[in-house]
């Protein structure tokens, strides 16, 4: 009998990552890629000393209560954790790491994406293409200039900074707002708001990077929304429920923002339907992290985890 650590991984992962994990753990893969409901995902746990899920996985309070003894840690390849309930995971003793850092950089990129993509009006020009484009005209699809204008940040964690490193190369002026302020040698000159508000008023484009939480669950309201400068871009690459998806769609609607791009949805995969009639809805399927070399990344920080906690140490990214 194998002395190996029993994992289940519950979704498909990289072909590498894979590879490592059927290497050093008695690992139960997930090759078809099924998204395991909670039921699926406890019952495949029994005997099983870790779990090394997604964001696609529940693993609220009633989930972790049902998981077995065995269980004794859980890895996230995400650095997003609120499908996990990690009071419930401490109480029962299971440690929780998650794989910060890594996605830092692709994630930035998809939010410079999303705001030429949405400035450009990328969408619309797409489908010229697709459905017959009669050729150029000097007031085809003109759309907002990045130059020049004021980028607000909601949350400068990593992700934050590295978007504002981008949108600085591309001539923005960058604002932001955290619950504290940052030193100088992190702030490379941008303007600190202490409230939000005062972050709104100045975002000719705003975009969001903060977790979502009790707190900023549908912060971007129908009041919020009035609060930014005419014509705004809305960019999302946290989490879509951060966004009151009825009030952006309105706006959307209405003009009062000219355009969003988004990579996040509440509720995904079905994101609210009223986006597919707003063509200023430049919108991405949770791309955030998908390339290569992070998700490659992501299933090696989860791994590392795992390994410092079979070894007896303390994992590098432990978050309960
Ligand atoms: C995360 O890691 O939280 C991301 O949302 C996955 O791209």
């Amino acid at each position: 009998m194998s002395d190996k650590k029993k994992i289940l991984i519950t979704r498909k992962l990289p072909d590498a990552v894979t590879k490592r994990a059927l290497t050093n753990y008695d690992a139960t893969i997930n090759a078809k890629d099924e998204a395991y409901d909670a039921d699926k995902m406890v019952a495949l746990a029994q005997g099983m000393d870790a779990l090394l899920c997604t964001i696609t996985n529940d693993v609220s309070e009633g989930v972790i209560e049902r998981l077995p003894d065995s269980v004794r840690v859980i890895a996230t390849f995400s650095v997003g954790f609120e499908h996990i309930n990690l009071t419930a995971a401490k109480e029962r003793g299971i440690v929780v790491t998650n794989t910060p850092g890594v996605l830092t950089d692709a994630t930035a990129d998809i939010a410079l994406l999303l705001m030429l993509g949405a400035s450009r009006r990328v969408r619309e020009g797409a489908q010229m293409i697709d459905t017959g484009w009669s050729g150029w005209t000097p007031t085809q699809l003109m759309g907002i200039q990045v130059t020049g204008k004021r980028l607000g940040i909601l949350g400068m964690g990593e992700i934050g900074r590295a978007t504002a490193l981008r949108a600085r190369a591309f001539g923005m002026e960058i604002h932001y707002h955290s619950r504290n302020r940052l030193g100088a040698d992190l702030e490379q000159g941008a303007v600190y708001h202490e409230t939000l508000e005062g972050l709104l008023a100045v975002s000719d484009f705003l975009s969001l990077h903060c977790p979502l939480t009790d707190e900023t669950k549908h912060l971007l309201n129908a009041e919020r929304i009035a609060l930014l400068p005419e014509s705004p871009i809305v960019i999302n690459t946290s989490r879509g429920p951060v966004v009151d998806d009825e009030a952006l769609i309105a706006a959307l609607k209405s003009g009062r923002v000219a355009a969003a791009g988004l990579d996040v949805f509440e509720g995904e995969p079905n994101l609210n339907p009223g986006y597919l009639d707003c063509p200023n809805a430049f919108l991405l399927p949770h791309l955030g992290s998908a390339t290569i070399e992070t998700r490659n990344a992501m299933g090696f920080t989860a791994l590392d985890n795992l390994d410092a906690f079979f070894a007896g140490s303390e994992p590098p990214n432990r978050i309960a």
